[in-house]
């Protein structure tokens, strides 16, 4: 855990470099950084639809971090609003579809919480979809590697996130 409350990435996904521009035509930022993306990932279903596109050695968009939860459950409003102080541009929370969640109502938790967190930086004229929530079965792989690129798509399309 880092000092400002958000996990170190657990894994990145497939083929991730440090080299932006290579692939995903989002990965730089006008002022020449890299674009972030952090990815809660719960455990049971997120996380492992994503070790399945890996070794399936489907490519990910480089803007993308994966952080490792036990369940969508656990991650709080100050983990996605410390990620994008701490310099992501955009927050995404993939978990386990509705009602399937392992530890039975984490990802109706993570909902609500995403949906918090949207409403508070729409109060302070930041764009709510910097932060989105996904659901998706274990099994289910393209739907995990769907969410990663609508999440980059939509952040590279907005401005970078201007910090005080
Ligand atoms: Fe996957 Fe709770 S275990 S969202």
């Amino acid at each position: 855990m880092s000092g400002a409350g958000v996990e170190a990435p657990a894994a990145k996904p497939a083929g991730a470099k440090k080299s932006a521009g290579k692939r995903g035509g989002n990965a730089v930022k006008p002022g020449g950084g890299e674009r972030t993306i952090v990815a809660f990932c719960c455990h049971e279903c997120a996380y492992a639809a994503a070790d399945a596109a890996a070794n399936a050695r489907t490519s990910l968009p480089p803007t993308v971090r994966l952080v490792l939860m036990p369940c969508t459950g656990r991650v709080s409003p100050l983990h996605l609003l410390s990620a994008l102080a701490d310099g992501a541009d955009g927050a995404m929370v993939a978990g386990c579809l509705e009602g399937q969640c392992h530890y039975r109502e984490g990802n109706f938790q993570a909902i609500d919480r995403v949906a918090f967190v949207q409403r508070l930086l729409e109060s302070v004229g930041v764009e709510p979809e910097r932060v989105r929530m996904f659901t998706m079965s274990a099994g289910d792989p393209p739907r995990f590697v769907a969410a990663v690129r609508e999440m980059d798509r939509v952040i590279g399309s907005l401005p970078p996130l201007e910090r005080a």
